[in-house]
Order: structure tokens, then sequence, then C-alpha cells
């Protein structure tokens, strides 16, 4: 029987970041008994976590890709129930290739070795629509092939394939819940790896003319990230263990549609400058959303009152 959240120790690698901080808050809303989390500060804030901190969250900045930094945790909290959402972002593959590849891997594999010990009892993990590709077809189900353009990619999809046999040779309960992008607040809107909502509403607030690479036709299903944070926790207790599920919208945003909204959000009219495509940027992300809709009750935000909330977050957070 998988553990209910309540009343629980959880511990969720990664949990400084934007989805990660998230969750910790709805972990403690739920009625978790305590909430740990492991982050090596990569990119993960401490102010994400401020409320959760003064709810009683305690955060350890150490590194997941050590299993001695884990297996501290372990002998010091009685952990029940594990959320992977440790990475290094996508586009620090772009710079040191191999060290994307291997947190994805090796804090996987830490973990995996740590519950077929016993450790704990679940493992919910987070892998990323990119280990897909570019859609061989369209929409990308569950069974769509791995087809990773990026190291960062490759060592997301390495990590899935590692859970789905550790599960079938260990019988752990252990599974896979697939976000496509997230926008929302406390993004990370700072230096090369911002992702393209936050950087372009800072740029916008600096004065300074949002890009577009490429074309702009590239396109993405864009998903808020308290929605993906609610079909997590719905779908933890009946998912069943080596599984994957797609987390997304079904609705497709090409980056000038997204830009252009960006503009209206933010009442900009001036220039966007156009750059060279970035290499391995992938073209289209359609993804398919029925088994997802056919597992819980599914909501998803409307992308032009998400996009309203997350501004209006940069906009107190930034003038603060
Ligand atoms: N944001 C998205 O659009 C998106 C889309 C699909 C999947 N995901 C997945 O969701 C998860 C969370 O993503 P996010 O957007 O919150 O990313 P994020 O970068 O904000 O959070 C990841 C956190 O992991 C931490 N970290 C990195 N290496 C670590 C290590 N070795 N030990 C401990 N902590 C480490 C970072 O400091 C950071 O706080 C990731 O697994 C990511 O692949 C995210």
């Amino acid at each position: 029987m998988r553990p209910e959240i309540k009343n629980r120790v959880v511990l969720v690698t990664g949990g400084a970041g934007f989805i990660g901080s998230h969750l910790c808050d709805r972990l403690l809303a739920e009625g978790a008994k305590e909430v740990v989390v492991i982050d090596n500060m990569f990119l993960g804030n401490e102010s994400n976590l401020s409320e959760a901190i003064s709810k009683g969250l305690i955060l350890y900045k150490d590194d997941a890709e050590f299993s001695s930094s884990l297996e501290y945790i372990f002998e010091k909290h009685d952990v029940d129930i594990v959320f992977n959402c440790a990475t290094k972002a996508l586009n620090y593959s772009f710079v040191n290739p191999k060290n994307a590849f291997d947190t994805n891997v090796q804090v996987m594999l830490n973990l995996l070795e740590l519950q077929r010990k016993g450790t704990f009892k679940t493992l919910c993990h987070f892998s990323t629509s990119e280990v897909y590709g570019s859609a061989v077809y369209e929409p990308m189900d569950e069974l769509h092939p791995l087809h990773p353009t990026t190291t960062y990619a490759a060592g997301k999809a390495a990590a899935d394939i590692a859970l789905e046999s550790w599960v079938r040779m260990y019988d752990l309960d252990a599974f896979i819940v697939r976000p496509f992008n997230n926008y929302g607040p406390r993004q990370n809107h700072k230096g090369y790896m911002a992702g393209v909502i936050p950087i372009t509403v800072k740029r916008i607030f600096d004065g300074i003319a949002p890009e577009v690479h490429g074309t702009g036709k590239q396109s993405r299903d864009f998903i808020y990230v308290m929605d993906t944070v609610d079909a997590i926790l719905k779908l933890y207790p009946i998912l069943p263990a080596g599984e994957s599920v797609n987390i997304s919208t079904d609705g497709q945003i090409s980056i000038n549609e997204l830009i252009q909204c960006i503009c209206e959000e933010t009442a900009y009219a001036g220039d966007i400058l156009r750059k060279p495509a970035r290499n391995a940027d992938v073209e289209c992300h359609n993804a398919s959303n029925e088994k997802i809709k056919s597992l819980i009750d599914y909501r998803v935000t409307h992308f032009a009152d998400g996009l309203r909330e997350t501004v209006a977050w940069y906009n107190a957070y930034f003038g603060a």
C-alpha cells in the first residue's frame, strides 16, 4: 500500500527550485508530518522556501549526487516518500554536457539503490517532455519513443529507464511524472539558465527588447506550475508503479505568440530582437494528455490567466 502524504515524512530533492518549492508548499498544506529538502542551491533559492521554512520545512544545502549526503539525511529523518525534482537546467548542458547528464542519472541511481535497500517506501520521479525530442508523431503520448536531443534530456531519459528497470527487478513503488514546459511564480529569471517567460518579462521590466531565437515558430505546451503540482498530488495515490504520465495542457503556443502575449500583458510596444536558432532546439512539443485525463479530475488554468498571475508575481518580486 502506498503511504498517504498526510502524517508522513517526505523528502524533496531539488526542493528549493521552481516546481519543487511549490510542491513543498502543497505537501505541508496536505498535512505531511515533516517536509525535508536536499538542494545544492545550484539554481535553488532559499527565499522560494521562506514560507515553508516558517512552517517547519527542513532544508539541507547538500548534494544528492553523493549518496553519503542522502544517507545522512535518511539517518536523521524516517522518510516515507521521496519526490525527485533535482536537476541542472537544460541550458547548462550546452556548457557542461557531462555534468548535466551525470546529475540526472546519479541522483536517480542513488535514490533507487536506497529504495531497494528499504530506506524509504515510495518514489515519485520528475521526468521531462524533453526526453521525447522532436515529435515523431503527434500528439506525443507516453508510448512516444525517447529521442533526447541534449545531454540534459539524455540523462533524464536514462533516469526514466533506470527507474523502470529497478521497478521490474525489485518491485519498487516508484513512478514517473512527465511535465511539459512549466511557467509561474519563482521560475528562475537569472542568466543563461532562465526560462523564456521570466527572461522576457525581466528584459521588458529592465527596458531591454525581448528576443526570439530562430523563426519563433517552434512551439511548446506551457502549463501553469500550480496545475502541475495539483495533478501530481492527485496522481500520487493511483498511478501504478513503473508507469509514466504526461502533464500537459493539450495546447500549443509558438514562441512568437508567447512573446506577443507577454508584450500585451506588460504593455510593451517596442522592438523584438531576432537571434540565430539554438542548437538542438526542439521544434514542436505537442503532447497528448489523454492518459492523465482518464486518471484524475484534471484542470488546467487558461494560459492568459496564468500569465497574468505570473507577471504580477514578477512585478512584486522585482519591485520589492
Ligand atoms: N520547469 C519546467 O518547465 C520543467 C518541465 C519538465 C520537467 N521538469 C522537471 O521538473 C523538475 C524540477 O524542475 P524545476 O523547473 O523546478 O527546476 P529548478 O532548476 O528550478 O529546480 C531544480 C533544483 O535542483 C537543484 N539541484 C541541482 N543539482 C542538484 C544536486 N546534485 N543535488 C541537490 N539538488 C540539486 C537545483 O539547485 C534546483 O533548486 C526537474 O526534474 C525537471 O527536469 C521541469
